[in-house]
Formats: structure tokens, sequence, C-alpha cells
């Protein structure tokens, strides 16, 4: 699978959908740029998700708050206090790390030795295998067992005591080896805080730090009674939003699942109290049908809910979803209480709270959020969709079978021979009738074969050609990328065919 992750990053590049950022200048880590079909696939993903949250729901509306936000929405949201990593450093090598990281991936060397061992004995003993009763008697895995529950145990321990010096004792005593230096030399672990901070206004006297925000979600609790008072909103609504977030991820080589520079796309639903089960469920299964209509394999997603809690949440839960390393969090689903809302009445001293007509009461509303990364969402989309195919002549094919609704190029146009004028003006024609509805390609270098291979690894779903008998009867061959199968149709008929697949 980490030939699979290498594969799906280089596919990224070579097909331009994502370049590292400052390429020329080695890159920036932690940072990347969406190339000429990267940044149509994002676009094509986040209309998908406002079409979805905003136009198909009455009562939920979009804004675009700033990036910059007042520094004290920093103080109330928590951020300031209690937005941490814990941080340590190898005293040899000079390189930091996660310290929670460094001790959960050596108790995933730990598991990975298990299954080692449990898939050695299943091929010794073939049919007569059984794993629960070797889990129970082999000594080495009842052992390793017994080291991970205790990682476990203490690591949240340290976490919950937030006990800096437990934390650093753990990764000694767990004899945790760089892995650059093999030194066991190791600082103090250190909360860092993840937001970037600037200065605002030009003279040092009087400029104000302010943060980069790490959540788009203050800028929609701050905005929550301009937005109700003005668009007239009735309990239950929501507020969305879609935008960029910052923070100082300290993180090595996961490609755009975890970046300093991201995007959010994050839906606050305000709520009466006391109904926040009901809408938790609500949108748990909204949300997963939404990513269900994808198709990209309903095994691939699972729920993973929060026993550990943030402090201001009283439900949490992650959809998660199997990247080519492994299940993990796209989505997180939070029941937020008022905290919120609270906090913001206490700091900037107004008032945020809801005359309920219905019930003639006045209450601060609780709120269920939906917030999901847009780059995590691309990452999930694109990696699903790049395989490799065997044929029936047992040559194989790239495809990027990317979901038609969100494939940056919908069709290309393809005159089978280039030399050929009229075969040339006429798919010229059809791309410029077609593109006033779609992306759509014109492509005329290389034989039609090769054409077709390169739209295949492109994503792009439909390849039309035109060729002599285009001429006579104003027909062209439709081939679909999935199946390859071509089909003889009419061009006026083309319009159509595409859209019934590629329409959200
Ligand atoms: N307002 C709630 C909030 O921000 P979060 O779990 O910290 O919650 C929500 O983030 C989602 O944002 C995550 O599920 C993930 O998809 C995305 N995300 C968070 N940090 C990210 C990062 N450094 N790079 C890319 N995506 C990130």
């Amino acid at each position: 699978n980490d030939d699979k992750f290498k594969k799906v990053i280089s596919h990224a590049k070579e097909y331009g959908y994502v370049f590292q950022s400052s390429e020329i200048y080695d890159g920036l880590s932690a940072v990347y740029d969406y190339a000429q079909n990267g940044a149509e696939l994002k676009k094509n993903i986040r209309d998908y998700w406002w079409k979805a949250m905003v136009q198909m729901h009455d009562n939920i509306v979009g804004i675009d708050a700033a990036i910059f936000m007042h520094p004290t929405t920093w103080k109330a949201s928590g951020h300031v206090d209690a937005f941490n990593d814990p941080l340590i450093d190898n005293k040899d090598s000079k390189k930091r790390y996660r310290a929670d990281v460094l001790v959960e991936d050596h108790r995933e060397k730990i598991l990975q030795k298990i299954n080692k061992d449990i898939a050695k004995a299943k091929k010794r003993f073939g049919d007569a295998f059984n794993e629960n009763e070797f889990r129970s008697t082999n000594g080495n895995v009842l052992r390793r067992q017994k080291q991970i529950d205790e990682i476990t145990t203490e690591l949240t321990r340290v976490q919950e005591d937030n006990d800096l010096e437990g934390f650093r004792q753990l990764i000694i005593d767990l004899g945790i080896v760089c892995p650059v230096s093999g030194s066991k030399n190791w600082t103090d672990v250190k909360q860092f805080n993840l937001m970037f901070g600037t200065q605002l206004g030009a003279s040092a006297d009087n400029s104000t730090t302010v943060y980069l925000r790490p959540e788009t979600a203050q800028g929609i609790f701050v905005n929550f009674l301009n937005v109700q008072k003005t668009g007239r909103m009735k309990i239950p609504f929501g507020i969305a939003q879609t935008g960029k977030a910052f923070r100082n991820e300290i993180v090595a080589r996961q490609f755009i699942f975890r970046m300093r520079e991201f995007e959010q796309m994050e839906m606050q639903f305000f709520i009466k109290p006391g109904t926040q089960k009901e809408w938790f469920a609500y949108w748990k299964d909204t949300r997963l049908k939404w990513h269900k209509s994808l198709g990209l394999g309903e095994e691939n997603y699972r729920f993973h809910d929060h026993e550990k809690l943030a402090h201001y949440a009283d439900a949490a839960t992650d959809i998660e979803f199997n990247f080519p390393f492994g299940f993990k969090e796209l989505e997180g689903i939070h029941s937020r209480t008022d905290f919120d809302l609270k906090q913001h009445e206490e700091f900037s001293g107004k008032k945020l709270q809801y005359f309920d007509h219905e019930d003639n009461e006045s209450y601060t509303p609780y709120v269920l959020e939906t917030s999901i990364g847009l780059d995590r969402m691309f990452l999930a989309v694109f990696s699903n969709a790049l395989v490799e195919e065997t044929l029936e002549d047992n040559s194989t094919r790239t495809v990027l079978k990317l979901p038609a609704v969100l494939a940056p190029t919908k069709a290309a146009i393809l005159p089978l021979v280039r030399k050929d004028e009229a075969l040339t003006t006429m798919a010229k024609d059809i791309v410029n009738d077609l593109k006033w509805e779609f992306n759509v390609a014109y492509d005329e270098k290389d034989a039609v074969g090769r054409r077709y291979r390169r739209q295949d690894a492109n994503g792009t779903p439909f390849c039309i050609t035109v060729d002599g008998e285009s001429i006579e009867n104003r027909t062209v061959t439709i081939r679909h990328r999935d199946t390859m199968e071509q089909k003889r149709v009419k061009i006026e008929e083309l319009r159509d065919i595409i859209k019934k697949e590629v329409d959200i």
C-alpha cells in the first residue's frame, strides 16, 4: 500500500493534478499547489458539497467570512490556550517530532509484528489454523498484545493529565529509536500552539497579532446573529462555508492528507437545546449518504465514535475513509452544545440569543457541526479512482475512474486523422458547441489508441471520435472510459448523453 500511495502522488503530478508548492526551490513542507486538472477536480468537489448542503436545504445558507478575525475570537474559541500539539526534539538529529505520533507509530509497529506472526502461522497450518486460539495461546503474540495495551493506557493517561514529563518518560521507556540517528537523546516535551500569527498594521508600536484562522467554523459563530436576523432564519437552520484554514502541523510525507494550508467545508446547524441527539443522528446519516452517493465503495467508509470528547462537545464521530495508508479521518461530526456561542457572548459582551416565537422564549442555540477537509476529500476521490487494469490481451492500462460529475474534463474530442482537415474542422466545431455546457478537450496528437489511454489516465469519462463516416452522416463514436465500449451516435445527441452522466 506504500506502493499505491507513491503511485497516487506521482500520477497526481504527471497528469497535472497536484504539484509540490514552490517546487523549483525544492518545495515547502506540507504545502501543495493544485494544477490545471486538480483545480477543476477540487472545484467540482466543492460544488458537489455546496449543492447538497446549501442548494438542496431550504434552511441552510452559505457565507464567505474573512480569514483574519479579531484576535479575541481565538481566546473565546479556546484556540489560544488549548490548540496545542505535544512536541519533542531529538538532541542529536535536531529533528522535531509529535510526541503522541511517535508513541502511536511505535504501537503500530508492534501491531504489525503480531500480524506477521499470524500470517506466518496461517501459512504453516493452512486450513487447521484458528486465529482466535493462536492469539490466546501464542507466547509472542500475548507478550506483544500486553505491550500494546500498556502503551495505550499510559498514552491516554498522559494525554488526559497533560503530564508532559510522563510523555517523555513513556518515549524513553519504550526505547523509541529516533528514525534518523538511532539516538535516544530527547529534550523535554513542550506544548506547541498550531496557529500561525502575523502582524496587522504597519508600525511596531500599534500593530496587533492576528492569526490565520485554524478552522472556518468561528467565522460562522461570530456571524450567527447577523445571518439569522437578515435572513429571517428560524431554528433549526444552518450556515455553511468553504475556505482556507491554516495549522502549523508537525508532519512528514502525508501528501495532501495533512497540510499547513488547507481548505475546509464546514456547516454549523443551530438547534434548540435538548434536540442535539436527534440532529446528531440525522447529520451522521445525511453526511454518510452524501459520501456514498459518489460511488467510491460503501466498504471504504466507517464511523469512529469518539470516547474522549473535546471540551466543547457532548458527542462526536469521524467518518473514516480507507486511504492508501488505511482508514483515517475524512470528516468530523460534532455536537458542540452552546459552548461556542456562550464563549463569544462572554468575550464580546453581546447577546447571541434566539427568540423562539413558537415557544415564546429566548435561548442560546445548540450547534451540530459537520466539518470536512476538501483536500482530504480530494485525496479520497483521487486515490480511490486510480486503478491499473489488466486487459484481455494481457496489456495493462492505467485509468483514473473519477466519478463523472467530478471529472475535470468531461469529454475529449478526437479527429481520427490529424491531417484530414474535414475531420479536424468538424471536431473543433463539436468542441465549440459542447464547451458552453461542459469542460471539453481537443486532442489530435498520436494514434487514437494512445489518445484513449491518455484520456483514461486523465480521468476523462468520454472520448468522442470523428471519422470518415462522421462527414457522411453526422455521427461520431462515443467511448466510455470505464467499460471502453464504443457506440455510434448522432452529433446532436452528444450533449444529452454526456449531460445525463455528469450532471450533479
Ligand atoms: N471546526 C472543527 C474542526 O476544524 P477538525 O477535526 O480539526 O475539526 C475538520 O477538522 C476536518 O478538517 C478534518 O476532518 C479534516 O478533514 C480536515 N483537516 C484538519 N486538519 C487538516 C490538515 N492539516 N490538512 C488537511 N485537512 C485537515
